[in-house]
């Protein structure tokens, strides 16, 4: 009997007939014009970097999808892995695929950086400078786009992610940023004296500036407070203006995390919406007449609609009636340019409130945005170490802001990965970032409303809006239209009341009113990020129409809590799975 093969057999045999390039020839000698770079390597694997113009095909999806990369059988194409062995694997299949000109890198990706020769990612994919990051090139950071999930009764199919409204997910620069400092230059920060700690302390404070950068900000009067997302940075923003005396004026179109903090301090009123949504800028002045108020607590961008409130406007008026502003920033900071403005300025933002997680970072960090002298004169937001420069037996002497507000070990891996997140932001630039979000909104809506059977919630233009699109399909629940696009279009998207129960309420009454149907229970939620593209939007458009023609394959049970008064809270409490006949 003969002996079974081991790896070590399955790879030398393939180097009897594939031919490998090594690393200094691919970097110094052949062009890589025409030649296809095909990387092998997991997902996670491609967090430290990868080689330039590399196109990410995991092993396991190469014969699935090498032909949407490669589909000249006679294209040169280099493969390559971590090591060498995979990629011999992989180049000896091309070779029996029909493709005539395939190498592999000797040595992978190890050998190329142990030579020290240029890769992109890990260390953080920088654009030349005066040079901005192209979307081919930005579509390639995300591990997440070759990421495929099962679809019912065909295996598995590439996800399509439209849940960006809810959190985003990193690019591969960032994780590089990311997983360097956990891995390399972890250590607490401000007490230490030695190399790492000291290190830890400057990229620390580094991200200060970069931050600020990204929404205007000066750190002179200004300050930046980290917490760990954008609920508690607006309920810190809250305590800091606990003891004042005055109203807090909230829109009916916030978040519950824009809400439910202020109205724990004291008394709150709500600025109206229109039924299309929209902020009605009258009553809001009616209130700041009315009544003496401190704060007007307005999102820049709303989770359901995507409308945008005329900030402008909103601080104008706030100010000339001697209210500060707080912009819950949640969704708007990784979508559109914010200039919080110089605090002499009328129309400038006073808070802003901000997070990662929706900013393609890891979890787990926010900021508030805020005047230094508010922030230093009211008590720590949690006392504790950090926070005092000295403390005796009776009592302590706190520190100014922003430390005075960091009680215990900030999530500082957390903010580096923030702060990386908002530089690669800022490289693609702000301005293209838009672009982006309103030519894939444009085409979303448009593409609905053409579907017809389908209501929309929100002004039609895609220019009044953030990249996100609520609607229902005409007679068939929230539930039932996010299960079969997850089920059996593999698009992920979200549904139910998205923690805005006001701004819901009035919009499904309205709709329904106008309609004369009934009252839906929620609804569904699109929303596109940086590596979504034409192709990602038009599979929604197919999957909503299967819907629409109530074409899905599945039969669906609900699962999860039935919703109750002890989960009214949570933003859904049900999820639908498909069951094979
Ligand atoms: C508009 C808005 N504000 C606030 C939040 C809360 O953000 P976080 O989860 O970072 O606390 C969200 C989250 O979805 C949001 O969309």
């Amino acid at each position: 009997m003969t002996q079974p093969w081991t790896l070590e057999d399955l790879v030398k045999d393939a180097r009897g007939r594939v031919t490998e390039i090594a690393a200094e020839e691919l970097h110094h000698g052949t062009s890589r014009q025409e030649m296809v770079l095909l990387d092998v390597r997991e997902a996670e694997e491609t967090a430290g970097g990868t080689l330039e113009g590399a196109v990410h095909l995991p092993r396991g999806l190469l014969e699935l999808r090498v032909q949407e990369h490669v589909a000249r059988r006679d294209t040169p194409v280099v493969v390559y892995c971590g090591g060498g062995n995979r990629s011999a694997l992989a180049a000896d299949v091309l070779l029996k695929m029909g493709y005539t000109r395939v190498r592999s890198l000797a040595g992978g990706f190890e050998r190329w950086r142990r030579l020290g020769l240029p890769i992109t990612g890990g260390a953080g994919v920088r654009p030349p400078p005066g040079k901005k990051l192209g979307w081919d090139e930005v579509r390639r950071e995300f591990a997440i786009v070759a990421r495929c999930v099962p679809v019912l009764g065909e295996g598995e199919r590439a996800l399509v992610y439209m849940d960006h409204a809810a959190s985003t997910h990193a690019p591969s620069s960032v994780l590089g940023a990311y997983t360097e400092f956990v891995a390399r230059e972890y250590a607490n920060i401000h007490r230490g004296t030695h190399h790492l700690s000291r290190k830890a302390t400057e990229r620390f404070e580094e991200c200060y500036g970069i931050i600020a950068r990204h929404v205007g900000a000066e750190l002179q009067r200004g300050t930046i407070c980290f917490t760990s997302n954008t609920t508690q940075a607006i309920d810190l923003c809250a305590h800091v203006l606990a003891e004042r005396p005055g109203l807090v004026v909230t829109t009916e179109m916030e978040h519950h995390s824009n809400e439910l903090p202020h109205r724990r301090r004291g008394p709150t009123l709500r600025a109206r919406v229109t039924d299309e949504g929209e902020l009605d800028l009258g009553h809001l002045e009616e209130l700041l007449r009315g009544n003496r108020v401190k704060l007007v607590a307005v999102t820049a961008g709303s989770n359901v609609t995507g409308v945008m409130p005329d900030l402008r406007r909103v601080a104008r008026l706030a100010h000339e009636h001697g209210a500060l502003v707080l912009v819950d920033a949640a969704q708007a900071l990784a979508r559109m340019p914010i200039d919080v403005r110089d605090l002499d300025d009328p129309e400038h933002i006073d808070f802003l409130a901000g997070a990662g997680h929706k900013a393609y970072a890891p979890f787990g960090a926010g900021f508030l945005y805020g005047p230094r002298a508010l922030l230093s004169e009211v008590p720590p937001y949690i006392p504790g170490g950090g926070t005092a420069s000295r403390v005796t037996a009776s009592g302590a002497e706190y520190l100014p802001a922003p430390d005075r507000h960091h009680g215990g070990t900030p999530n500082i891996a957390g903010v580096v990965g923030m702060a990386r997140a908002l530089a690669f932001l800022q490289a693609i630039g702000m301005e293209e970032v838009r672009e982006h979000e309103v030519r894939l909104t444009e085409r979303m809506l448009r593409g609905l409303r053409e579907l017809g059977g389908i209501t929309l919630y929100g002004p039609p233009d895609a220019h009044k809006r953030l990249g996100v699109a609520t609607f229902n399909v005409d007679g068939v629940s929230d539930l039932l239209t996010a299960a079969v696009l997850s089920e059996e279009g593999a698009i992920a998207v979200r549904n139910g009341r998205f923690c805005s129960h006001l701004y819901m309420d009035k919009l499904l009454a309205a709709r329904a009113k106008a309609a004369g149907g009934e009252v839906p229970t929620g609804a569904v939620r699109a929303s596109v990020g940086l590596y979504n593209d034409e192709s990602d939007v038009d599979r929604l458009l197919e999957y909503v129409r299967r819907v629409r023609d109530r074409q899905w394959r599945g039969r669906y049970q609900v699962k999860g809590d039935v919703v109750s008064a002890e989960f009214a809270g949570r933003c859904a409490d049900q999820w639908m799975e498909a069951t094979k006949d």
